[in-house]
């Protein structure tokens, strides 16, 4: 609900709410974001706070120590602004003030070239506010969004060049919160290849000011778009927190001020190193959309805040709401160096198991039998499989399997046809060599044709054979971007080439991935209902990476497959029920050699994957409650639980072994307390109440690595 009282425009969401007020001078002041409050008048309580040395305006306001909703800089807050303009004076000094505002009923925010979160039958409802500078001609329209049903504002903004000479945008937020004075920590999530989103969490001290932030061309393994702030007393289940998500697959930035007079200023979006956008006279800039969520049931409150409006409201493709296919995936279990016949062997043993789909990952095409050449060649290899991706697909599908294909479009290599005919399609500026990553270049897909013939090449796939699933990768970081804004340029490119294939093929499902979990973010989430959350498959490294990732995005989006032990990237060896149950937390598949598992393996396969069919519902909209944290000890462990709180998978996983110890008591969480629960495994009865309170002590076997899975359902 979007309620004007006064000069107060307050925003209501499930149970939130987010206040703001104009004050007399016209600047729009932010006054709350929260739990929910009454309606009132609240621009009466817009302060205005004199500090020592703090500077002034004419009618005596001080911008630096207000909390304001889009803070512009060098008028009288010096703190990090949410924008800069350099306007034709050359000077980038600003007031916008308020001018109007517009309710639009029954409507979310639509961003222009980019994803957003969409309506899907919920009620939503959006307010602009328009600010204007006349004087550096230009105004901003703030857009947020509320729903009914969730605890989130969708957060955008619009520069527009209302002047009749150009303009310079040098950094465009999305948006920014100023918050009160207080204790508070900031949670976010940094990483690199192999081990992407790891939990970081420290206190956002006096004077500090810290960006979390990536521009090396995807959002990137080494940062996430995603942050939390929180009360520095906020754990797993208590406390409020604050969530900053972008949607956004480009080079981000999430800055964290604690001023000098203690408040505190998280601003998000576009990373303003190597940006700039000139906006001529009539010109219009959008930001990427930020999702702000809020709970005061600490961290897992929040993330099962944002995992149901990203679940539910982001993904464009109908494959997104229903079942994802079990799969296996060749790449761990041939690498470059299969033939028609291996695949066919495996897709046989895997329909004999329960599997449904093969993926037929990198090495397909032109003549690569490594990672040397041929991106860019998206021809069958006709040496490797004389029958076409037509005939294969057909040979699949006889087999009862469906059949999806890996492509990585927005490259070339050197040695690629692709590139001997187009060597001026790749990213790369006059008179320097352009760098290799992976040995490949990257196509500029801020080049309409490039984008047309990613577009073309994908669609002659998808039409020419029974493909229902594709793996979309990108393995390496942009280097040589030829002009300062390039790289957005080039993430809107990437969007079109997606939504358009989206939209002509909205039943093909496309995983993301980029050298596993690299860009692991909104914007991709919006086209790619599930990622491949890393390269690294060790189910003990993926407890911190799917529990980090957990924070932030819905499990039903994250890739998680069981390998071959000892592990590729680790050479750990593990239990196979481990590696099932660690990767049952997400969208479960096979990625090894299964033709040459043991008999007993195999029947230990077939009952994991009879497992997952009873509780792949729960994990596509279930509510996901972390109980012990990889961060924190020897165990890790976590529940989902159906919305109606009749059914509930309970995971653990006890990394190291030890003698002679008692093991943890847990407490589980999500349930209903006078609902009566049966241990499907053992038959055993519990009360909601007394799982929940006095707990349980799981029991592991004497091993390393050891893990147990239950299955409790409501006795109705
Ligand atoms: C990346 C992906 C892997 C695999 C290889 C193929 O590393 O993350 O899953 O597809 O590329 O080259």
């Amino acid at each position: 609900m979007i309620i004007k009282n006064g000069n107060t425009f307050h925003l209501q969401g499930k149970n939130i709410s987010y206040i703001m007020a104009v004050n007399e001078s016209g600047d729009l002041h932010h006054y709350y974001f929260g739990k929910k409050l009454s309606d009132r008048d609240y621009s009466k309580k817009v302060k205005n706070i004199e500090h020592g040395l703090i500077c002034y305006d004419e009618d005596g306001w001080y911008l630096e120590s207000a909390n304001l909703e889009y803070p512009a800089y060098g008028h009288t807050d010096l703190r990090t602004p949410a924008f800069s303009v350099r306007n034709k004076f050359g000077n980038s000094v600003s007031r916008p003030v308020f001018k109007s505002f517009v309710i639009k009923e029954n409507a979310v925010a639509e961003v222009e070239g980019m994803p957003y979160i969409l309506k899907n039958g919920n009620n939503a409802q959006t307010l602009e506010i328009t600010l204007e500078d006349k004087a550096a001609g230009f105004d901003i329209v703030l857009s947020y969004t509320v729903f009914d049903e969730y605890d989130v504002v969708l957060r955008s903004s619009a520069i527009n060049n209302i002047s009749d000479g150009e303009i310079v945008i040098e950094s465009a937020y999305s948006a920014g919160v100023d918050f009160d004075k207080g204790n508070y920590d900031i949670v976010y999530f940094p990483g690199a290849w192999t081990r992407e989103r790891y939990m970081e969490r420290t206190a956002v001290k006096s004077g500090m000011k810290m960006e979390i932030g990536n521009a090396k061309g995807g959002s990137g393994h080494a940062m996430n778009p995603f942050v939390i702030l929180c009360d520095s007393k906020t754990n797993e289940k208590t406390g409020n927190a604050y969530g900053f998500s972008l949607i956004y697959s480009g080079n981000h930035s999430t800055v964290i001020e604690n001023d000098q007079y203690g408040k505190i200023r998280v601003v998000q979006g576009l990373n303003p190193f190597g940006f700039e956008q000139v906006l001529k006279s009539g010109e219009a800039f959008a930001t990427p959309q930020m999702i702000l969520s809020y709970s005061d049931n600490g961290l897992g409150g929040l993330s099962r805040t944002i995992h149901k409006v990203v679940a539910n409201n982001l993904c464009r493709s109908n494959t997104a709401k229903k079942d994802r296919p079990i799969l296996i995936n060749n790449w761990e279990a041939t690498y470059f160096d299969f033939t028609e016949e291996k695949l066919i062997e495996i897709a046989k043993k895997a329909k004999s198991v329960g599997i449904e789909l093969l993926v037929l990952d990198d090495g397909w095409f032109g003549k690569r039998n490594d990672d040397d050449c041929s991106l860019g060649d998206w021809a069958v290899n006709p040496k490797k499989l004389p029958l076409g991706i037509d005939g294969l697909a057909k040979k699949i599908n006889e087999e009862g399997l469906k059949f999806g294909l890996w492509f990585e479009p927005e490259m070339a290599n050197p040695d690629s046809d692709l590139f001997r005919a187009h060597p001026d399609w790749i990213i790369s500026v006059p008179n320097t060599k352009p760098s290799l990553g992976r040995k490949q270049y990257m196509l500029d897909l801020a080049n309409n044709d490039v984008c047309d013939y990613i577009i073309d090449v994908i669609s002659g796939h998808l039409r020419n054979a029974n493909i229902t699933y594709i793996k979309w990768d990108y393995n390496r970081m942009m280097t040589d971007m030829p002009y300062k804004g390039y790289n957005h340029k080039y993430t809107l490119g990437l969007y079109r080439v997606y939504s358009t294939l989206v939209k002509n093929f909205p039943d093909v499902l496309i995983e993301g991935c980029a050298s596993g979990g690299g860009r692991f973010d909104l914007g991709i989430l919006a086209y790619s209902p599930q990622i491949w959350t890393s390269d690294n498959s060790d189910a003990i490294s993926r407890l911190k990476i799917q529990y980090g990732t957990s924070m932030g995005y819905p499990i039903s989006s994250m890739s998680a497959h069981v390998t071959a032990s000892p592990n590729h990237q680790v050479g750990r060896i593990t239990p196979l029920k481990t590696r099932a149950a660690v990767a049952y937390a997400g969208v479960f598949g096979y990625e090894l050699d299964i033709t040459t598992m043991s008999d007993e393996e195999i029947a230990e396969v077939k009952e994991q994957i009879k497992f997952y069919n009873e509780i792949r519902g729960l994990v596509r909209n279930g509510e996901l409650y972390r109980l012990q944290s990889p961060y924190e000890g020897n165990y890790c462990s976590w529940m989902i639980v159906s919305e109606d709180k009749k059914e509930a998978v309970l995971v653990g996983v006890k990394i190291l072994s030890n003698s002679n110890m008692d093991e943890e008591n847990i407490y589980l969480d999500g349930l209903c307390e006078s609902f009566t629960y049966k241990d499907t495994e053992t038959g055993e009865i519990y009360g909601g109440d007394e799982l929940m309170y006095k707990g349980i002590t799981p029991e592991y076997e004497l091993c390393d690595f050891s893990a147990y899975v239950k299955y409790f359902k409501a006795e109705v």
